[in-house]
């Protein structure tokens, strides 16, 4: 009897100007593999499903437990962490694709370096650098801990930007995780001293106002940030910032 294995189709491209060919594989099975896991089976014997020898697969993964961020991509269709996904799992044949909506590095890993550029765009931190002793910052209640812990949890994976209809080269939306540590730090009582900075860059070309509240962001997030509520919140500041820079102009 033919040992179990696993069909697995994926979109490949050796370079960025290359274009894409996909390559199937059947992986000997193992039970509890993870799609990482399966791309490391690949590796250890990179020929595809007709004897062709090939190269091993190029993906991004770091902790391999959904902390790093980086292991993003489509799975049959879906933008998820490669790490957490289970093969037991998934309808085969899996097919695995890099995220459609940034440039392709080469095979399953992308260039997300625009996520990086738009949380620099919001000074998406708290402003204590210095050599000096600053002394103790300004207290900071059990209740609002627990209210931004949430927003705190963001791996920085890009896949609320993939699924967004809105984040795009058209609009220039700079996307919910930009937006959803606009309000970790402006509510932080250390980070608010930024607040009206953070606010204004939210309110020009690619801010708040191109989203189009599909909700798709808060469905696909896989660490279940509340990006709606986030989103409604900021988005009410930065109104109320127009307002106020309006009438001190
Ligand atoms: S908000 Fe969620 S989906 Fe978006 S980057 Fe952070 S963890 Fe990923
Ligand atoms: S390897 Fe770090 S999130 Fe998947």
């Amino acid at each position: 009897m033919a040992s179990r294995t696993i069909q697995v189709e994926i979109k490949r491209q050796s370079t960025p100007d290359h274009s894409s060919v996909t390559e199937k594989f059947e992986v000997p099975y193992r039970p509890n593999m993870n799609i990482t896991s399966l791309l490391g089976e690949i590796a250890l014997n990179p020929t595809t499903v007709d004897g062709k020898a090939t190269t091993p697969i190029t993906y991004d993964s770091n902790c391999l437990e959904e902390i790093c961020g980086s292991c993003a991509m489509l799975i049959n269709g879906k933008a998820r962490m490669a790490c957490s996904a289970l093969v037991d799992k998934l309808e085969q044949p899996i097919k695995l694709a890099p995220l459609s909506k940034f440039p392709v590095v080469r095979d399953l890993a992308v260039d997300r370096s625009v996520l990086f550029e738009n949380l620099k765009k919001v000074k998406a931190w708290v402003p204590i650098d210095g050599t000096y002793d600053l002394g103790s910052g300004p207290r900071q209640f059990p209740q609002l801990q627990e209210e931004l812990y949430p927003l705190s949890n963001c791996i920085s994976c890009t896949i609320c930007m993939e699924v967004c209809p809105q984040f795009n080269d058209a609009t220039g939306f700079v996307g919910a995780a930009t937006i959803a540590q606009v309000k970790l730090f402006n509510d932080n009582p250390t980070g608010r001293v930024l607040k009206e900075e953070r606010l204004r860059a939210l309110a020009g070309d690619g801010g708040i106002q191109e989203c189009g509240y599909a909700q798709n962001c808060v469905a696909a997030c896989p660490k279940q940030l509340p990006l709606t509520e986030a989103i409604s919140d900021v988005g009410r500041d930065v109104v109320i910032q127009q307002v106020k820079d309006f009438f001190v102009r």
